[in-house]
């Protein structure tokens, strides 16, 4: 298969916080956020595999900054490491200044995706290759989080998770 750089995946969703969004103190409902964020993460793994794909898992979410009601919430996502049949979405989150237009980053998170066939059955997807610093940076770390997830799933041994172990050896 042929690899694909990480911006063929990017997927960028802009849109408003209703009231109905909302918690008692008027910021939007995580549970929305993390909606969006499985949509347009969704979006990136389809992008890059040109399958079905279903969340696997969500590995990290950091709810750094509340985002207030009204506010013009962009969703990035982009696939930024692809292993057998699974690739790790990485999520960017930023709110726009009304007055300025100037954006602020707001929260980020991590999901994974697998490519399955008609019978929800994994299939191989095509390999990555990041071009940007970031993408390099998100990449690298890429194999560690996956093995994390999968100790803590139950997947896999600890003693297994080579390249997780090594970051405690440092
Ligand atoms: C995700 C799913 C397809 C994995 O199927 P499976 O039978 O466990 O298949 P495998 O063990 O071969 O795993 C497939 C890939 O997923 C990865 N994976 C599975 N669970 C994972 C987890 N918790 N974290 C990270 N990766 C995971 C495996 O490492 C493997 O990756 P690779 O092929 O790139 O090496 C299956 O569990 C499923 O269909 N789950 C439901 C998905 C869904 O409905 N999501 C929406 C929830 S409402």
């Amino acid at each position: 298969m042929v690899a694909k750089t990480p911006s063929e995946s990017l997927t960028v969703l802009t849109d408003l916080v209703l009231p109905s969004e909302t918690n008692p103190l008027n910021n939007l409902f995580g549970g929305e956020l993390l909606a969006r964020m499985d949509r347009a993460a969704s979006i990136a793994a389809r992008r890059h595999s040109r399958r079905i794909v279903v969340t696997a898992s969500v590995n990290h979410v950091a709810f750094n900054r509340a985002i207030p009601l009204g506010s013009v919430v962009t969703v990035e996502a982009k696939v930024s490491r692809s292993f057998k049949s699974s690739m790790e979405i990485f999520i960017d989150v930023w709110i726009e200044d009304r007055e300025s237009g100037q954006r602020n980053k707001a929260n980020e998170a991590i999901y994974t995706f697998v490519a399955v066939d008609d019978t929800g059955r994994p299939v191989e997807v095509p390999p990555i290759k990041p071009e940007t610093e970031l993408e390099i940076q998100r990449f690298e770390a890429a194999l560690r989080r996956k093995q994390l997830s999968l100790v803590l799933a139950g997947k896999m041994k600890p003693s297994e998770a080579t390249e997780l172990k090594a970051i405690f050896n440092d």
